[in-house]
């Protein structure tokens, strides 16, 4: 009898699993955000990489790395409002009543917060940004978490981010 019920409790594992939403549901749909209207094309742009990893010309922006969990939460698709919000305010994020990832906050503000409380000095680059997305390393150098996919894009795409990152609060 033990091995129907080993089976009975490996489908009942991932029915639950599959099941189970994340507290935060992704944005995909509209490009517009109407709290964060967007001005020059350049942060238009970048919007539209924030929301759906897509560069300007169609092509999707791609990721290594991630968390093992991604795929059952996100569909395998993420976007950076994924895990950062809606509104770059970051967000904890939770699966089957544990919390499982903590994305911080990552408007320009929040950014430059963070690199005062790490390095001392109030500025958030573009290279520190690089650093960041595709590098995966942090303002003083360490390793972000893996959590944190390692996004292939180009310098234009990123300034495009960077733009957009820097119309919000
Ligand atoms: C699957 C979740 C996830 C996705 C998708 C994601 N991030 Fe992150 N990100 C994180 C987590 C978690 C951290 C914190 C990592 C750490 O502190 O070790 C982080 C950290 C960061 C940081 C570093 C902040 C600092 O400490 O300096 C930046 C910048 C950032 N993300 C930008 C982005 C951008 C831009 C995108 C989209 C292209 C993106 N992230 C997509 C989870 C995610």
């Amino acid at each position: 009898m033990t091995a129907p019920r080993a089976w009975f409790f490996s489908l009942v594992v991932l029915l639950s699993m599959g099941l189970s939403a994340c507290s935060y549901r992704p944005t995909i749909g509209p490009l517009k955000n109407s709290s964060t209207p967007s001005t020059g094309s350049q942060s238009a742009s970048g919007e539209q990489i924030y929301f759906r990893s897509v560069d300007p010309q169609g092509n999707a922006i791609t990721y290594t790395g991630g968390p093992a969990f991604g795929g059952m939460m996100m569909g395998s698709f993420l976007t950076c409002a994924s895990c950062h919000g809606p509104e770059a305010q970051g967000g904890n994020h939770i699966m089957m009543g544990m919390q499982v990832m903590n994305a911080p906050g990552i408007a320009y503000p929040s950014l430059v917060a963070m690199a005062q409380q790490t390095t001392g000095k109030s500025s958030y680059t573009l290279d520190n940004f690089r650093n960041a997305v595709i590098q995966g390393t942090d303002v003083d150098g360490s390793r972000l978490s893996q959590e944190m996919p390692r996004w292939h894009m180009s310098d234009q795409d990123l300034a495009d981010l960077f733009a957009f990152l820097k119309t919000l609060q």
